[in-house]
């Protein structure tokens, strides 16, 4: 099969770095020539790990190239996957400017006949709208079907997800259609699900909102076991123990962020506002996770007293570990008030510095080196959980900084640990240990 892929975002480079992987040819189209240039000399543009080593070795074996040029990537493609960004409007719908661009361009450009095949997160009816703008500007001889096929790659675990997924969702008009995309994913024994296009775009949705809805929920459960004197992490264990519920997604923290969980919750409460249905149960979800990116400053004020003046070690930046991608990411938040607060702040992360920093520019000090981070602090705020700092002994915390209060929004620390170091721990969810 001639497959071509249109974005190299994280979705778009995985999956053509994948499909490759499993022996199809593989064009990868974008329009940022920066991003091609480094693609085509082996370098990934984004940290995701395992990408580096497939993308050289397809590179190599000649399965896998990159391009700017939509007539040599759409031509004589067999099927095209739309993968460029949906990205959130001011009024919390999802911008399909880029997809529909990508279609134009594509309609403009195919000789064959084609499949397109949309991996984006679009909202139901999306594929339909796609489908009316390439038959209006295709070629008249040029046969063309669309298909809805969503993806679950997790960031930092995206090529493990591709070769592993719980599941593919395909959603077709025709029974052949699909068969087509089944095709191409045969070699990766994953169960296939056929459904019809609006029923695979709304999986996609769903799925995202209903994580977030448990992330939600444990975080309203953490609020209240702090008050009670429970801890959250045994009551998610003793919960996740029935399989109905499952442990997954149960971890209490600072929020969740990142690019799809934000924009996708929000993209459903506008898409159920459409259809003149009030979505309470995911605003609630937003509203809970607005605050719970908040709690962690308001958690340190209520130890120290005022952060005016206080020097403060932010213990990584991106959204979750693994990923170099800050977007929505809590620590941003917590930054941003922090600063309000007058606090001075030199963060750490391992990979994340050059995205944080495009953010929030010199308003902060970074650092690749936690002992830097830590040295003469007066608090510390662990906003991500990276191996780096879970598996950072106690001890490093009361040796370099001037007082050991730690903030631990992402639960790091067994309190078992903790109470054996002079060291005052705030979590989530947990009793305080001073
Ligand atoms: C999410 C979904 O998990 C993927 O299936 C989906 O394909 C992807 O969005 C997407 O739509 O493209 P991702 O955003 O990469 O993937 O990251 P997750 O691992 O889902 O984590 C999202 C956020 O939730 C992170 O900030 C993480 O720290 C937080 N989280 C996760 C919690 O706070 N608690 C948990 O128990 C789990």
């Amino acid at each position: 099969m001639k497959i071509t892929v249109a974005g190299t975002g994280y979705v778009g480079l995985t999956t053509g770095v994948c499909l490759a992987e499993i022996g199809h040819h593989v064009t990868c189209i974008d329009i940022q020539e920066e991003k091609i240039s480094l693609l085509q000399a082996g370098l990934s543009p984004i940290y995701e790990p395992r990408l580096k080593p497939l993308l050289i070795k397809n590179l190599s074996s000649g399965r896998l190239d990159f391009t700017t040029n939509p007539q040599y990537a759409y031509s004589d493609a067999e099927i095209i996957f739309i993968a460029v960004g949906t990205p959130e409007n001011d009024d919390g719908t999802a911008n399909l400017d880029d997809v529909f661009a990508v279609a134009r361009s594509i309609a403009l450009n195919i000789e064959n006949d084609v499949l397109i095949c949309t991996k984006s997160t679009v909202p139901v009816g999306t594929n339909d709208r796609i489908k009316h703008l390439v038959h209006c500007e295709k070629p008249p001889n040029v046969h063309v079907e669309v298909a809805s096929n969503p993806e679950f790659l997790r960031e930092g675990s995206a090529i493990f997800d591709f070769f592993h997924g719980d599941r593919i969702v395909i959603g077709a008009s025709h029974p052949q259609v699909a068969a087509v995309l089944e095709q191409i994913y045969l070699p990766l024994k994953i169960p296939i699900i056929k459904t019809d296009i609006r029923s695979a775009e709304m999986i996609k949705y769903v799925s995202n909102a209903f994580l977030a809805t448990k992330i939600s929920f444990i975080n309203e459960i953490a609020f209240i076991c702090e008050q009670v004197g429970a801890n959250v992490e045994e009551v998610a264990y003793g919960v996740g123990q029935d399989k109905r519920i499952g442990h997954r997604f149960l971890r209490a923290g600072i929020g969740y962020g990142g690019s799809c969980f934000p924009k996708d919750t929000k993209a459903l409460v506008q898409l159920s506002g459409n259809v003149k249905h009030k979505f309470e149960l995911l605003e609630a979800v937003i509203k809970v996770n607005n605050r719970q990116q908040t709690i962690a400053v308001t958690k340190v004020k209520g130890a120290v007293g005022h952060l005016r003046g206080k020097k403060v070690a932010l213990m990584g930046l991106s959204f979750k570990p693994n990923t170099d991608d800050v977007r929505e990411a809590p620590s941003l938040t917590i930054i941003r008030e922090l600063l309000e607060e007058g606090a001075v702040i030199t963060a750490y992360d391992p990979v994340a510095l050059t995205n944080a920093q495009l953010v929030l520019g010199d308003t902060i000090e970074y650092t690749t080196e936690i002992r830097v981070a830590l040295t003469n602090a007066e608090i510390a705020i662990i906003a991500t959980e990276w191996d780096e700092i879970v598996q950072l002994p106690l001890n490093t915390y009361v040796e370099y900084m001037k007082e050991a209060v730690i903030m631990d929004g992402r639960n790091c620390y067994p309190l078992e640990e903790v109470q054996k170091y002079p060291i005052t721990y705030l979590s989530i969810g947990r009793p305080m240990i001073t």
